[in-house]
């Protein structure tokens, strides 16, 4: 039988980061990046043996934890991993703040736009300036833009931020777009700090994500690549994450700017990422099965309003939508007064846009699109406010 996706948990009694930032109790959010779907049942049933034990003791990454880890990148992305190559981090977001410390200090970083605010606030917090080159929309699809980045590119820049996939704009780079950057790090002399939290989420019939450290052995040599269970098996709450470093001096230098300061993963956060990878393939591609066709609805009913347009997600579970030609002066003010929270586009860097994750159960997307649709409507009624 397929895993239950449908089914609605009201999390507001949990202290939900996502459901929890609004007073009003009826609005459905959408914005931050996790799902409103419990965890697979063999992560569960780990946690709960791990608690019936009663002691929550330091822990340590077990030999069977890397095993599953090293087997899961061999299996899905034909990466051999040599175990030495892992760094365990309790976030993805540690591991971009520790790069800028580690690579750039004294020089500047580079990465692109739209993209998920730490990207920016690491380089800032660091002290760094930073250079943002836009991806180029071609077809409706985001890329690199490498004649840009070629301009811009400052001198002093040590070290490039990649999102591969893209959040929030859907893509999945390709081996040649990924063996294109790593030429140009080589050249710029840049180490590749790659963000691939959303790896596990191909919503691409027949595509492979590619992580940036196994597209040749220049890429290799300059990578840290960042990974996690977290978005994927929705786990982000276990705060576990890693990543992998497979040149020993890039290695060292990212393990001395985080020593420390940054803590060790807890003893929740390693049984999560070691079931989730090891045992969970089945409710996995049941979940990819379901946000397919939550992305499908989601293109074909906003794809419909007038001034909207949605990006196609290749990846991740977020629509990047394009409201600049919808006459909203704040469409993320707006949709919240017909009852929906979204994610406002000008946080990534793109006023005009929003985000809407639609990683929830269907009937409560269908309701959130008839909120949106009905307060359009009316709006028109209304002569535009
Ligand atoms: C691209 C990206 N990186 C990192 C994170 C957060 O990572 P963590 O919670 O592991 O620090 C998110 C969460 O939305 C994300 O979308």
């Amino acid at each position: 039988m397929p895993t239950d996706f449908d089914t609605s948990l009201d999390r507001r009694a949990t202290d939900s980061l996502k459901w929890n930032r609004y007073a009003d109790p009826n609005l459905i959010a959408m914005w931050v990046a996790d799902m409103d779907f419990a965890s697979p049942p063999p992560v569960l049933a780990a946690l709960r043996r791990r608690l019936d034990h009663g002691v929550l003791g330091y822990s340590v990454p077990s030999p069977s934890l890397v095993q599953a880890v090293t087997g899961h990148l061999a299996t899905e992305y034909a990466w051999e991993v040599d175990p030495l190559w892992l760094v365990w981090l309790p976030g993805v977001v540690p591991g971009l703040h520790a790069s800028c410390r580690a690579f750039a200090m004294g020089g500047s970083v580079a990465t692109h736009t739209p993209i998920y605010p730490p990207f920016l606030t690491a380089p800032q917090f660091a002290g760094l300036p930073t250079t943002t080159v836009p991806l180029a929309v071609r077809n409706g699809r985001y890329e690199f833009d490498f004649a840009v980045l070629e301009e811009q590119i400052r001198p002093d820049c040590r070290l490039l931020l990649l999102c591969n996939p893209e959040n929030p704009a859907g893509t999945l780079h390709d081996q040649e777009e990924l063996a294109r950057l790593a030429e140009f790090a080589e050249r710029h002399d840049l180490v590749v700090c790659s963000d691939e939290i959303h790896c596990g989420l191909v919503l691409e019939e027949n595509r492979r994500h590619v992580p940036f450290g196994a597209v040749s052995p220049v890429a290799a040599a300059r990578s840290v690549v960042l990974m996690a269970p977290s978005k994927t098996y929705n786990i982000p709450g276990l705060s576990c994450a890693f990543a992998v470093i497979p040149d020993p001096a890039v290695r060292t230098k990212f393990l001395h700017a985080i020593r420390g300061i940054v803590p060790d993963v807890n003893a929740l956060g390693l049984i999560g990422c070691e079931v989730a990878y090891r045992d969970c393939a089945e409710w996995h591609a049941d979940l990819i099965a379901y946000l397919r066709g939550n992305r499908d609805l989601v293109e074909q009913r906003v794809g419909q309003w007038p001034g909207f347009s949605v990006t196609h997600a290749e990846a991740t579970y977020l629509a990047w939508i394009d409201c600049r030609n919808s006459g909203l002066a704040d469409p993320a003010a707006f949709f919240e007064t017909t009852g929906v929270g979204l994610a406002n586009g000008a946080v990534y860097g793109s006023p005009g846009f929003l985000r809407l994750n639609f990683g929830c159960p269907r009937a409560q997307l269908v309701k959130a699109l008839d909120r949106m649709e009905n307060g359009l409507r009316q709006r028109v009624a209304d002569g535009a406010r």
